[in-house]
């Protein structure tokens, strides 16, 4: 039925100490495209969740005193296995989350990435000596595994963001449990499965999926012995998760919402600006927390920039991802599509104009047409809310300073995008928006070797990169005295 080369990648229960657990009742996994079941998933629960927990923390005392190469090694052949079912996994991927197949593959080879960067990084995990203030001691600092981590991830990317936080937990010597959102589970447990086979030991990575996300998720955010939390989603579901934390002082890193403004300067290369906006804002059908949620267009280019986007994005071709051609899939749920819906409707009834866009698909309940909104202000609810879905608005300014305002008139600092060719202005511009990531003359900036996380109310933490492992990370630091006896 899926046409998968290797249907033992098709996995329906949980993954739980090197054991599949099967529990009562069950979740159904659906195609966000067609409204049809892809699987059914045993649904765990909270006992699952503390099984998980305990089997982490046994196989910690294991697995930390590995050496960096060994636990190297088997990230390695997990990284391979996961290339070498790169057509499975994203077949899955699309299935249960919508994506347009070469868009779902290029994920897994995202969340492969930073399994293969992580395996090398963790052999860099470099202490350091410091001169002590009187010459009978030694200050040496070491750097040692947190422990068990706990995450929750997010449905718009089943893969990538599991394999970013496990990657560098288990780089680091930490063990890990994670769960998954509940419309995406597969991914999460072909990732599981493929991690048995790279050979990575029981109760290192754990993957519980159950429907309870506040009782699952409390057990993940309160249990004693989990040392660290991290956290994909929405800002105000990280809130509440953050504040569960601090009963037991956990370490957490969050990745939330964003708002990320795209500037086009009258310097720029339009061009290359429409190419840019266009990967950036509907890539994964604009539900990316690093998506343009604002294009910010100067006066002088406004009509040659809308006029020349407004025909790139009448180029995206609509439709079930596993159809070839498709280059923009469904939404994840009809909910979704509503809720976006809401925030056109409200901005066109303030004032904003629509240059591209249709309700009526003939898709689906889960298709949103590309839009395109003009004559947007910053105060509009499609400009002061994180759209996630396929809907660019428009906002004119005069000059530099006001497009900065306008950028950073944002709880949220995740990604800012901007064009110019003035060497000047990119570096004030740089400097003056407060985002945790920039594009500079850029529409993608995700990549393994770069570390991904916010400012604001956008999180904290980085993943990726060499800064990825210092959240799964303790500092010590050793005084050695008595030296000169
Ligand atoms: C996200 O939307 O949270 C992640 C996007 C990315 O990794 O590029």
């Amino acid at each position: 039925m899926h046409n998968l080369n290797d249907p033992q990648l098709l996995k329906n229960f949980s993954y739980i100490n090197g054991s599949w657990h099967s529990s009562a009742g069950d979740i159904a996994v659906n195609n966000p495209a067609t409204g049809k079941t892809v699987a059914k998933v045993s649904n765990a629960g909270v006992i699952e969740t503390e099984l998980a927990i305990k089997a982490a923390k046994d196989a910690f005392k294991a697995w930390s005193a590995k050496s960096a190469n060994e636990r190297a090694a088997l990230l390695r052949n997990w990284f391979n296995l996961m290339m070498d079912n790169l057509d499975d996994l994203g077949r899955i991927l699309t299935l249960e989350q919508g994506k347009p197949l070469a868009e779902a593959k290029g994920e897994v080879a995202y969340g492969a990435a930073f399994i293969e960067w992580f395996a090398e990084e963790g052999k860099r995990v470099y202490g350091d000596t410091i001169p002590a203030p009187s010459g009978d001691k030694r200050i040496v600092v070491i750097k040692q595994p947190i422990g068990v981590v706990a995450a929750i991830t997010p449905w718009n990317f089943p893969n990538a963001m599991i394999a970013r936080k496990a990657a560098a937990a288990l780089a680091s010597g930490c063990t890990f449990v994670v769960r998954p959102a509940t419309q995406t589970p597969l991914s999460a447990l072909a990732m599981a499965e493929l991690a048995e086979r790279a050979g990575i030991p029981a109760g290192v990575f754990n993957v519980v999926v159950g429907d309870d996300a506040r009782g699952m998720g409390k057990v993940l955010t309160e249990h004693e012995d989990v040392a660290k939390f991290t956290f994909t989603g929405s800002t105000g579901v990280g809130k509440s998760l953050i504040s569960q934390c601090a009963s037991t002082v956990k370490k957490v890193s969050m990745e939330l919402g964003g708002n990320a403004p795209f500037i086009v300067f009258d310097d720029a290369d339009i061009d290359a600006a429409v190419a840019g906006a266009l990967v950036s804002k509907y890539r994964n059908a604009g539900q990316t927390c690093v998506c343009t949620n604002r294009i910010l267009v100067q006066e002088g280019v406004l009509a040659e920039f809308t006029e020349k986007f407004v025909a790139a994005v009448k180029g995206l071709s609509l439709g079930d991802g596993l159809e070839e051609g498709v280059t923009i899939g469904p939404m994840i749920t009809a909910q979704a599509v509503d809720d976006v819906k809401k925030l056109i409707d409200a901005s066109i009834s303030a004032g904003a104009q629509l240059a591209l866009g249709d309700y009526d698909t003939n898709l689906g309940e889960s298709f949103l047409a590309p839009t395109v909104l003009t004559g947007v202000t910053n105060d509009m609810p499609i400009a002061n809310n994180e759209i996630f879905g396929p809907v660019s608005p428009i906002i004119s300014f005069k000059n530099e300073e006001e497009a900065i305002a306008i950028a950073n008139d944002t709880e949220f600092g995740l990604a800012a995008y901007f064009y110019s060719r003035d060497i000047g202005r990119i570096w004030r511009v740089a400097e003056g928006v407060d985002f945790g990531m920039v594009g500079i003359n850029e529409g993608i900036i995700s990549n393994a070797a770069a570390p991904f996380g916010g400012m604001k109310q956008s999180g904290n933490g980085r993943e990726g990169s060499k800064y990825g492992l210092d959240d799964y990370l303790e500092i010590k630091y050793l005084c050695m005295g008595g030296l000169d006896k």
